[in-house]
């Protein structure tokens, strides 16, 4: 018999079914609760609430573990390459040699962009955030490609819109980068692979042969297949819920972008950096701003640390030290803010208020270094977390298709005003 947990209101009891995880997670199903017992939950901001049943990634916060579709996050940032972790997350298995081949192939036939999307394109300041850039045009291929509104759509349908918006999302990033520059935008070659096109189409010259730095492939590979998914996290809880009122897939993931962008979320990236420079020009003081994060009268938070779901270690964040320390000693640079990361690590991890609080860093406290060490900006930063997060997002919005989930809709506690009658203007 199926295990049940009985809740006990007033005289009644009610039996309320228990639904377990593969990896012998359990929840309460209360989905009828309302019906049964006319309570409805209050968990304001989801801190307790499965959202959804998915077979994508599991992730275990107590204990530092995160797999995709089963495959440990060490082995696939060691092994692998994004394009295969890709088509791991979207199709739920390591793709053969011959299936990677054609996904790959399929995927270069997409990678042009529309040139009358580059007028829009052409339009934003080059000052303008590369986030906000980056929203409006994925929300825009909708426009270009309009077979991808009808609905219902055939599995056929979905997949040439999945394969047109990882294609063309690489074109995308690469523009926004050159733009910050103000210099011309690079077309795609095919004859390179995913992630080594994108870095061409970002670090290349319309008058030159490029190489590219096979450290820099590979380094760009580990941080993307780290942040490729992370299940029901803020942006990901949003493509879902907008995919579930049928909205297509573009506008889905630019809602997700929308999510990422905020600094409690993807946008830390950027924010850990600017932290760590404005520590760096204030002298180094790291116990100075310490201080300041546990001071709760002060604003200031240590970006990158902490994290609603890890209370012993994010795995990412270790991978991402590591990677770290290599990339810039192969790169041959020396950077001081690195120094500085590791001076308030150190700090923190030792103080009672970290401790108590199980703050650790997280996936953004050293990436962006690694990202600036590649040459990035630092306003490129959530994008790139938004290029590696683009696979995760997709296989989510897939997933909820394919469960056929009905419309995201959480009920609330009212809180305002009863009922009141209506007062004339000239007596208000
Ligand atoms: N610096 C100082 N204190 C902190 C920090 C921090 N970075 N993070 C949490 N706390 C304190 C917080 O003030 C609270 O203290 P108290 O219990 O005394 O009120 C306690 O720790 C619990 O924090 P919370 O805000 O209730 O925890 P949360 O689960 O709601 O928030 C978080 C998680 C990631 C938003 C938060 O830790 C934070 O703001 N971190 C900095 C931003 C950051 O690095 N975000 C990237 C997250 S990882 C990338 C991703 O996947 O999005």
């Amino acid at each position: 018999m199926s295990e049940t947990i009985q809740l006990k209101i007033g005289d009644k009891t009610y039996d309320l079914p228990v639904i377990q995880g593969t990896e012998d997670e359990k929840a309460i199903d209360i989905s009828k609760l309302r019906d049964l017992t006319g309570y409805v939950t209050l968990d304001i901001g989801y801190k307790n609430t499965g959202a959804t049943k998915s077979a994508i990634t599991f992730l275990d916060g107590e204990a530092g573990i995160l797999k995709y579709r089963g495959y440990p996050i060490e082995q696939l940032a060691q092994k692998s390459t994004f394009l295969e972790v890709a088509y791991l997350l979207i199709y739920g298995e390591l793709p053969t040699a011959g299936q990677l081949k054609e996904f790959q192939t399929k995927i270069n036939k997409h990678t042009l962009v529309h040139e009358d999307l580059k007028k829009f394109f052409d339009g934003y300041p080059s000052h303008s955030h590369p986030m906000g850039q980056l929203t409006g045009l994925i929300s825009s291929l909708s426009a270009f490609y309009p077979e991808s509104l009808a609905t219902p759509q055939t599995p056929e349908a979905i997949d040439e819109t999945i394969i047109k918006l990882l294609a063309k999302m690489t074109t995308i990033v690469s523009w926004i980068y050159k733009k910050s520059l103000g210099h011309p935008v690079i077309y795609p070659q095919n004859k390179f692979d995913y992630v080594t096109n994108y870095l061409y189409m970002t670090f290349g010259q319309r008058t030159e042969e490029v190489t590219i730095d096979p450290v820099v492939v590979d380094a760009m590979n580990v941080l993307l297949i780290l942040h490729a998914d992370h299940e029901q996290n803020c942006s990901t809880s949003t493509v879902r819920i907008v995919g579930s009122s049928d909205s297509n897939l573009y506008s889905s993931i630019s809602a997700g972008i929308s999510a990422l962008w905020g600094p409690l979320h993807g946008g830390a990236n950027q924010a850990v950096i600017e932290m760590l420079e404005k520590i760096k020009a204030d002298g180094g003081d790291t116990d100075k701003w310490i201080a300041k994060a546990k001071d709760k009268n002060d604003p200031f938070r240590l970006m990158g640390f902490g994290h609603r779901v890890y209370k012993n270690f994010d795995p990412r964040a270790k991978i991402i030290k590591k990677a770290c320390d290599d990339i810039l000693e192969k790169l041959g640079i020396d950077d001081e803010v690195l120094d500085i990361a590791k001076r308030l690590e150190e700090v923190a991890l030792k103080d009672p208020y970290f401790v108590e609080r199980k703050l650790y860093p997280n996936v953004d406290f050293y990436s962006g270094i690694i990202y600036r060490a590649l040459g990035f900006p630092t306003e490129m930063f959530t994008v790139l977390f938004a290029l590696g997060r683009l696979p995760g997002w997709i296989a989510q919005w897939k997933e909820l298709r394919e469960n056929k989930e009905p419309i995201g809709r959480p009920r609330q506690i009212y809180t305002g005003a009863t009922t009141r009658d209506y007062v004339e203007i000239s007596k208000r």
